[in-house]
């Protein structure tokens, strides 16, 4: 694969993003999320990802192909210093190093804005995150079991930190 270039997000990256993002949904096997989202839906989340909690997006050949970003993990200001984390890579370059990339980057960021912990909920059968995660040195805290339903079926959900 061509050289990433791993940098700050801007309002142009949105519609990569989008579709990035909505690919994720589509394969069930990121977020508890089942209906695409749109622009819109995209253009506030970016509003709420600034200062602090940045998005940052990898780019081979000039093309989005991943992004990551620090989310508000909660609004009580005593987990000021903690993000969660949400990380998607296009599916034609997964298990590239896409991820890996994206990640060190942002833990850069994270130390630099002040967070000393990152979280991440994740699906147990999510094959790709759990290498990724635990490659990083997250560990599994626990499993909430049947969490959601999805399509009709209890989802177990793992949060990691
Ligand atoms: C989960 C996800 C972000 C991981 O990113 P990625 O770019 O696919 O992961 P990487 O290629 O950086 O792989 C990380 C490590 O996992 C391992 N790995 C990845 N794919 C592998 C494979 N097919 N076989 C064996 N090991 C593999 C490797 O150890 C790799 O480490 P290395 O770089 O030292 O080889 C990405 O697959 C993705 O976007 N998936 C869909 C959305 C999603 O699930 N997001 C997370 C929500 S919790």
């Amino acid at each position: 694969m061509p050289i990433l270039n791993v940098r700050t997000a801007t309002s142009e990256d949105l519609n990569r993003i989008l579709d990035i993002y909505n690919q994720g949904i589509e394969d069930r096997i990121a977020t508890l999320e089942v209906e695409a989202k749109d622009f819109d839906y995209m253009t506030d989340w970016f509003k709420v990802h600034q200062n602090r909690y940045t998005v940052l997006v990898a780019e081979s050949d000039g093309i989005v192909v991943g992004w990551a970003s620090l989310n508000r993990y909660s609004h009580r200001c005593a987990y000021d210093g903690i993000a969660d984390l949400s990380i998607y890579v296009d599916r034609t370059f997964r298990s590239k190093g896409v991820g890996s990339a994206l990640h060190l980057e942002l833990e850069k960021e994270a130390r630099k804005n002040n967070f000393y912990k990152i979280i991440l909920f994740t699906f147990p059968f999510n094959e790709n995150g759990q290498r990724l995660y635990q490659k990083i040195g997250y560990r599994e805290v626990h499993v909430f079991e049947k969490q959601e339903v999805m399509d009709g079926q209890y989802i177990d959900v793992m949060i990691m930190e």
